[in-house]
């Protein structure tokens, strides 16, 4: 995707949605909650690239229990295929995951297959406990049965960026969270 001047660029972002003070009073609040349910056992929080990139890092700094961060990336193929097996891992976590409490730190559920194909992945390596945190739920999308188990914000069935988000892999960089203008 590209853009012919600054201002095409901008008149894609329709409306804020939620802002930056919003966001960090949220992400503030969810650090505490991961402060008090896992004190000082071994934590590792879990991103899944590119999505949640920015809410890791402000939400592992709102986390002051010790924790180890680790990345992944996958590719779904959810279009041309049927059933299990198609999420493909791109990039895999380093460390062995059967002694932590796994956090799952995902941007955002929509239909929810990606990430329930990563869970079921992650479970089969017998973490400690795994937990999802989103920074935002679509359940008007949802195809599978999956619920996080801390949802920041729930928004209604419109396409965002920013805060990490993207439409076509720009946009990322917004530091708070608007609707997308077609
Ligand atoms: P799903 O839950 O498997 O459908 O896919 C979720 C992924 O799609 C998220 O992790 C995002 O990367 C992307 N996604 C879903 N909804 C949006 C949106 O509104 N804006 C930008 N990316 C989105
Ligand atoms: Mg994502």
């Amino acid at each position: 995707m590209r853009f012919k001047s600054k201002d095409e660029f901008n008149g894609h972002i329709k409306n804020v949605l939620i802002t930056q003070a919003e966001i960090r009073e949220a992400v503030e609040k969810a650090g505490k909650l991961i402060d008090s349910f896992y004190d000082g056992s071994p934590i590792l929080l879990v991103s899944i690239l590119k999505g949640a990139f920015v809410f890791m890092s402000d939400l592992s700094r709102a986390v002051s229990v010790p924790c180890e961060i680790g990345f992944m990336a996958a590719k779904s193929y959810f279009e041309s295929m049927q059933s299990s097996g198609n999420v493909e891992i791109t990039m895999d976590l380093t460390q062995d995951i059967s002694g932590y409490h796994v956090i799952i730190v995902e941007d955002i559920i929509d239909t929810g297959r990606t990430l329930s194909e990563v869970v079921k992945l992650l479970k089969k390596r017998s973490p400690l406990s795994l937990r999802i945190f989103t920074l935002m739920d679509k359940p008007e999308r949802r195809l599978v049965d999956l619920k996080a188990d801390y949802s920041l914000f729930t928004i209604p069935d419109r396409f965002v960026i920013g805060y990490g988000l993207d439409y076509g892999e720009y946009y990322r960089n917004l530091p708070y969270i608007a609707e997308f203008e077609e």
